[in-house]
């Protein structure tokens, strides 16, 4: 079974990501910290919480994280995307679940101890929690197997800023420091996220066809994505359908060769203006100073749809 160690800021995307992850065979999710980012870090906390329970979830430790990047001050919540509350407004029950009041980095220093070379690290948020632990104990980065993250953009558009993607942007410092920690790292970005689309078509698809023990999720999804598809829509992003931004960073960790890796040099712009969280890879001869980092650069998205789909439904069969 692949063990995760899975650090979020549960907004609507991180939430399937999560809800795949839950249904996946051969997954294991041993702890979640969570970070400000599309929601500040307690609430993501508690929407953690609340999809744990919608998926009848075994007892996995919750931590909060922190509220404020390296940096600087949280930009506040992204809400015409995931909603006031991060779920796209969709109101879920608070279950019996508690958070464990534990130090983030001391909770992600323990696990990856335990759980020693096994851990895949899977971020799907700013960066924060991770730098602070490596600031902690820097020998973090070698016990843990690798680490998939959901953030950055080599060759595609910014989605906050021209050049630049929320979570590198978020916290580029983190992200920079993350980046030469000398970990094992796949970048899972804007390149290959734009490209895998979940439409309403699909959604409709799921609706009819998905297994019982799937049908309070698939309720959910359908509620909350309609939110981000006005959400999307209003900003004249991409309508009927939207990106499966961290649900693919989290495919991509469980799935060998759902994307295709490329490893370059790379570092994070900390300063300027408009170019504040870009990702800066060197092809040249002597290049920069700076460690290799893995970014996934190209991906089928119809395979990558497919298997994201299949857990809410293959079920049916057992
Ligand atoms: C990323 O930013 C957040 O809004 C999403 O949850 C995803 O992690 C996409 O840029
Ligand atoms: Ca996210």
């Amino acid at each position: 079974r692949i063990k995760i160690l899975l650090d979020v800021d549960t907004g609507v995307d991180d939430s399937l990501a999560l809800l795949y992850a839950l249904n996946k065979e051969d997954v294991e999710i041993v702890g979640i910290t969570t970070v400000c980012g599309n929601v500040e870090a307690r609430l993501a906390a508690e929407n953690t919480l609340k999809i744990l329970d919608l998926a009848g979830a075994p007892d996995i430790p919750v931590v909060c994280g922190f509220e404020k990047p390296l940096e600087g001050e949280w930009d506040g919540r992204t809400a015409f995307i995931h909603g006031d509350n991060g779920l796209g407004n969709v109101e879920l029950p608070s279950g019996s679940r508690t958070l464990l009041e534990e130090d983030v980095c001391d909770f992600q220093i323990r696990l990856a101890q335990k759980y020693e070379h096994e851990l895949v690290l899977v971020t799907l948020g700013p960066l924060t929690n991770i730098a602070r632990t490596l600031a902690k104990a820097p020998s973090f980065a070698k016990k843990i197997k690798r680490c998939v993250m959901m953030g950055g953009t080599v060759y595609m558009r910014g989605n906050v800023s021209p050049m630049c993607e929320a979570n590198f942007a978020s916290d580029p410092a983190a992200c920079d420091r993350v980046f030469q920690s000398g970990m094992e790292i796949l970048a899972v970005g804007l390149d290959v996220t734009e490209k895998v689309r979940f439409t309403t078509g699909a959604m409709d698809w799921l609706d009819k066809c998905c297994s019982p023990h799937s049908r309070k999720a698939v309720d959910y999804m359908k509620q909350a994505l309609t939110y981000y598809w006005e959400g999307n829509r209003n900003q004249n992003y991409c309508i009927g359908d939207c990106p499966l931004h961290d649900p693919l960073a989290m495919m991509a960790a469980v799935v060998p060769d759902l994307v295709r890796v490329e490893k370059r040099k790379a570092r994070i712009e900390c300063g300027g203006t408009y170019c504040r969280g870009m990702v800066v890879t060197d092809l040249r001869e002597q290049p920069i100073p700076a460690e290799y980092v893995g970014f996934a650069l190209d991906v089928d998205p119809k395979r990558a749809l497919r298997e994201f789909l299949s857990v809410f439904w293959k079920s049916q069969d057992s």
